[in-house]
């Protein structure tokens, strides 16, 4: 099935620019302003993650986030970019893509979280409008998915300004902060407009 393979981004995924950000592969020594931020950021984002292990914002637990993004970009399952804002490098959240697909479906689903001090700037808009063309592009994807819960207004907005199509209701999708929960499911293909 040639035509459905892709390109390996293996050893090397490379840094994406948007306006104003840029994303790249988390790094060892983003440990400590990663920490930071979570932990700065706990009460404003666990509402909508997967409750965090106890030993989450440890540097063992970091150094194994590591091998598993490796691991994962390796195989062409997922592929992680912390977000930095470009005037200063600061690192201000993270953007995911996993769970790709390929054969027939040639999918991707999206996952973000902003840190608090930096949310509501218009950083996760640039952000997903700069990885659009990436997963679209070189990943060679047909179909970009994210869902959320119908409470999540900032992320359901986030979505509909990116281009992103509501397509339905998921009941009790994802075990979100320790419950499964109903979610909206988006999705953009990479025939729709871009918003
Ligand atoms: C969802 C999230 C990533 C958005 O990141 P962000 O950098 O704040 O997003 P942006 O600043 O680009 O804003 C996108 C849109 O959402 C709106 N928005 C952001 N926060 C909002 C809030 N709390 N309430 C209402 N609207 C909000 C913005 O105003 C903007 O819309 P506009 O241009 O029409 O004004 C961030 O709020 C977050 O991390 N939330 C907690 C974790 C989470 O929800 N993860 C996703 C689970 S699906």
């Amino acid at each position: 099935m040639a035509l459905f393979r892709t390109v390996s981004f293996a050893e090397s995924v490379p840094a994406i620019e948007g306006d104003g950000v840029l994303l790249r592969t988390p790094q060892m020594n983003d440990f400590a302003a990663w920490a930071q931020l979570r932990e700065q950021s706990r009460d404003f984002l666990t509402p909508w993650e997967p409750i965090w292990p106890a030993d989450d914002l440890t540097r063992p637990a970091f150094r194994r986030r590591l091998r598993r993004y490796a691991e994962d970009a390796r195989s062409d399952l997922a592929y992680a970019f912390f977000i930095f804002r470009e005037s200063d490098n600061t690192l201000v959240g993270g953007l995911t893509l996993a769970n790709i697909r390929r054969g027939v479906a040639q999918t991707g689903s999206l996952g973000y979280w902003m840190g608090a001090p930096y949310a509501r700037q218009g950083y996760m808009t640039r952000a997903v409008r700069a990885l659009i063309p990436f997963a679209f592009g070189p990943l060679r994807l047909h179909r970009l998915e994210a869902a959320c819960i119908p409470t999540n207004t900032a992320s359901i907005r986030l979505l509909e300004k990116c281009g992103f199509v509501r397509e339905g209701l998921a009941r009790r999708y994802l075990c979100i902060n320790g419950l499964w929960q109903d979610h909206f499911l988006y999705a953009l293909l990479s025939s729709d407009p871009r918003g």
